[in-house]
Order: structure tokens, then C-alpha cells, then sequence
């Protein structure tokens, strides 16, 4: 199992480019499962999630030329030969869920494991499967799976979601593309994967509008053509290359990324005293800090809200802040596993609930850690790299779920990172 070797305390420098969106790249692939023709899509990270999501949809009858390092995926589904997901692949990823709308809307039916828990949280599919009933599935669960079935294709309607979910909206926006007559989404997600999902299936032919805002309108049309599409640049990785110059208070430029998803991150980093400006439509620059940290509250909020995939990444830019500050986690009911290893860093960290006290500053020292989720390894890359001394963090594979190359990119920034096995 590889391992990251840190030496925490050299400076940063210089600029980190960063890579096509995951959470963008999951739904668009499933996306290609909707049309017979072919679907060409660009800048996909080659990160574990995308080898795991292209592996599903071959078993799927999905044919993939994916070069090993390239960033063009070219898939053709000319027939749907298995619609299954099964649990040895869902287990490792549940966004395998997305490919449940498509099954659906495409081959009439689907059978999907259940996800199970992961690290973060019990993470239900319930809205998904609530969503696909409006639309006229027959949905039953046996043997931890999902059968969900619409011989006769679905039927536009008006799904409303108790909770605003991500991959609930892309499951439905993907079914409700093919059903029949008109389908509202209310209370649908705003992230920007869910744009870039809209703007993809509308090159496929789609008829959409109002993506990007709570309600989302889908006329749906009897068949979907290829397309080429290039995906939007990782909102989560930028925000986590913007924090890693906030806390180690260098000049540092992320690149290729899109600062308009970024706003909720770079405000609350004003307020902490780490001054980000953007010099370019796609690139972001850190200047250099030469005051202390101060300590700023966070609650995690959908988007346009700060990103839960960034709250671990802040908690340990709070540690660092001169005071206390207060992180409120409202997305995920167990999204504070970095914490407790952040405390053996040397961070001092009362955990309360969905809330997480920090008293900053705290001076970190290196020290053997483990990764439990893609997130929360993050946090302990940011924490190592302040820290005194060497930190080892083990089971990094839930890193390389969502970072395409991060030790090469920091290194190239001037981190002292290895990766050993
Ligand atoms: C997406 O997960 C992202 N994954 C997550 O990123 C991200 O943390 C999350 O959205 C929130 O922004 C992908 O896009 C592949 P949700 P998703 O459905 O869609 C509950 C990462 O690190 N819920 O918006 O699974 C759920 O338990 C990953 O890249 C139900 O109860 O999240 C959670 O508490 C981690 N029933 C809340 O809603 C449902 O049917 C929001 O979940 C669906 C969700």
C-alpha cells in the first residue's frame, strides 16, 4: 500500500495546473450511456474513481479507448449488454449510482447494488430511487440491490427532492432526458457538475433549462446523439492548492481553474487573512503572507455555499490561525475522521457534534497518520506540510480516488513529497 513521506517546513513556490473536475467526469461518463453514438470527452482525470466508473460501464457493453495518461475518453454503448452494477465495484465507489438513470431511461431497467456505508456517512441513494418512481419506474430491493424497471419508458413529472442531492439531480436529469413529455427537478442541486452535466447531454441533443438553479426543466426527446464535450476544470483540487498557500503563506498560482466556482472559498479566506486574487479567467493567485492567520468560523453549505469537500482542507488551515475557530459540518453526519488525526499532528481540536472546535495556533510536528477518506487525506497533505519535521501518511489509494498526481504537482511547487510503497 503506497505511502506519502512529507517534510514538512520548505516553502512553496511557483504554480500547480490543475485537472479536469472528478465529480464532473462520473456523471458525463455515465452520460455516454444514453445514445448509441459515440460521446468523445476531454480533460477527464486519470484518478482511481474514473478507472473504476470506465471498468463499470465496459462490464455495462460500453466500448472505452482511454489512453493511460490521456485525458480524452472516447466511448460507443451500442447496446446495453448488462445493466448492472454489481456490489465488488459500488462498494468501492458509490457515485456507480449514477449510471442507474441512464440504465433506466436507455434499457428499460436496472439493477444496481445498494451503495452500503462508507467513511463519511451512510450515504442513502433513497431520494435517487424516490425520483425514478415519479418518473414511472417500478423500483423493488433484494439481496442488497436495487431493481428498478420501466419496460414501457418513463414518463415526464414533477420530482421534488426532500434534500438537495448532487447525484440525485444528475441520476434524474439523465432519466428525465429520454422520458416522455415534460419533467420539473425542484429543489434540484446548483453545483457546477450538474451544469456541465446539462451542458453535455444538451450537445447530445437534450432539451433542458434553468441548470444551475433550483429548478430544473427537461422536455424529453425519443432519442440522444453523440457528442464531444470537454469537461470543467476540479473545483475541489483548485480550492485544495488554494488552501495549501494560504497555510503555508507563499505565493503560489493554481492554474487552469475557474475562480467563479471558487468565491465562497476565496471570501472566507479573505476573512482569515489570506489574500487571494484572480489574475486570469483560469488561474488564481496566493500572495504571499507575511501577517498571522486569524481564526474564521465555517459552516459547509450546498453551492454556492463553502464545499464540504474543502471543510477538512480548512480545519487544517485553522489550526494554524492565532484563536478559536468554529467548523460546522451540515452535509455529512461523519465528516470529521481527519480531525483525530490531526490531533496527533499536535493540533487542538474538541469535536461537538457537527461542530468542530479549533484553538489555533497550534505548532504541528510530523508524525505517522492515516488516510480514511479522499478529503480528509487531503487535510493531513496541507497539515504535513507545515508540520516540524517527517509525516507518513499510509493508505493513500484514498487519495489518488480524486487527486491526479498530487505529489508530483506539490513537489513541482517546491513540497518536500514522496511516495513510497
Ligand atoms: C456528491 O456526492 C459528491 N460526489 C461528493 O463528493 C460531495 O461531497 C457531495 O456531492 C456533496 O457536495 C460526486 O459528485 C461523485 P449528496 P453525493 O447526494 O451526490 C444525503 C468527493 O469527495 N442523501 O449531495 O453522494 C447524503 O447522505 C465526494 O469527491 C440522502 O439522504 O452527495 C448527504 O448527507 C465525497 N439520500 C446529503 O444528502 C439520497 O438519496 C448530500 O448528499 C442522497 C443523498
Amino acid at each position: 500500500m503506497d505511502k506519502f513521506v512529507i517534510e514538512g517546513g520548505t516553502p512553496l513556490h511557483g504554480t500547480i495546473p490543475v485537472s479536469g473536475s472528478k465529480n464532473s467526469a462520473l456523471p458525463a461518463l455515465a452520460a455516454a450511456l444514453l445514445t448509441a453514438d459515440t460521446v468523445v470527452l476531454d480533460r477527464i482525470p486519470r484518478v482511481r474513481d474514473i478507472r473504476t466508473m470506465e471498468r463499470l460501464l465496459v462490464d455495462i457493453g460500453s466500448e472505452i479507448d482511454a489512453g493511460e495518461n490521456s485525458e480524452r475518453v472516447i466511448l460507443n454503448t451500442k447496446k446495453i449488454v448488462s445493466p448492472e452494477a454489481p456490489y465488488e465495484l459500488v462498494k468501492t465507489m458509490r457515485a456507480s449510482s449514477l449510471v442507474l438513470g441512464p440504465l433506466v431511461a436507455r434499457a428499460g431497467r436496472a439493477r444496481v447494488s445498494l451503495p452500503g456505508g462508507c467513511a463519511i456517512g451512510a450515504r442513502p441513494i433513497n431520494f435517487h430511487l424516490a425520483g425514478l418512481e415519479h418518473l414511472g419506474a417500478k423500483i423493488s430491493q433484494e439481496h442488497g440491490y436495487i431493481e428498478a424497471e420501466a419496460a414501457n419508458g418513463l414518463k415526464g413529472a414533477q420530482v421534488v427532492f426532500d434534500r438537495i442531492t448532487v447525484t440525485g439531480t444528475e441520476d434524474i436529469l439523465m432519466a428525465a432526458v429520454l422520458a416522455e413529455g415534460e419533467t420539473v427537478i425542484e429543489n434540484a442541486a446548483r453545483e457546477p457538475e450538474v451544469v456541465d452535466l446539462a451542458h453535455l447531454l444538451r450537445k447530445m441533443g437534450a432539451q433542458i433549462e434553468g441548470e444551475g438553479t433550483s429548478v430544473i426543466r427537461v422536455q424529453g426527446v425519443s432519442s440522444l446523439h453523440g457528442a464531444t464535450h470537454e469537461i470543467i476544470a476540479d473545483r475541489i483540487e483548485a480550492g485544495t492548492f488554494v488552501i495549501a498557500g494560504a497555510i503555508t503563506g507563499a505565493e503560489l498560482c493554481i492554474t487552469g481553474c475557474l475562480p467563479e466556482h471558487l468565491t465562497a472559498l476565496i471570501a472566507k479566506l479573505a476573512e482569515a487573512g489570506a489574500t487571494i486574487t484572480q489574475t486570469n479567467d483560469t488561474t488564481l493567485r496566493v500572495e504571499r503572507r507575511d501577517g498571522p492567520l486569524k481564526p474564521a468560523d465555517m459552516i459547509t453549505e450546498e453551492y454556492p455555499g463553502f464545499p464540504t469537500d474543502l471543510q477538512a482542507q480548512y480545519m487544517a488551515l485553522m489550526t494554524q490561525a492565532d484563536g478559536i475557530s468554529i467548523v460546522t459540518e451540515t452535509i455529512f453526519e461523519n465528516r470529521f475522521m481527519h480531525a483525530q488525526e490531526l490531533m496527533r499532528m499536535g493540533a487542538n481540536i474538541r469535536l461537538d457534534g457537527r461542530q468542530a472546535i479549533i484553538a489555533g495556533r497550534s505548532r504541528l510536528t510530523g508524525a505517522g497518520v492515516i488516510a480514511s477518506d479522499l478529503r480528509a487525506s487531503a487535510s493531513l497533505v496541507l497539515a504535513a506540510l507545515v508540520a516540524k519535521g517527517e509525516t507518513v501518511i499510509d493508505r493513500v489509494y484514498h487519495i489518488d480516488r480524486g487527486y491526479e498526481k498530487i505529489e508530483e504537482k506539490l513537489s513541482a511547487a517546491g513540497a518536500k513529497i514522496t511516495r513510497a510503497e
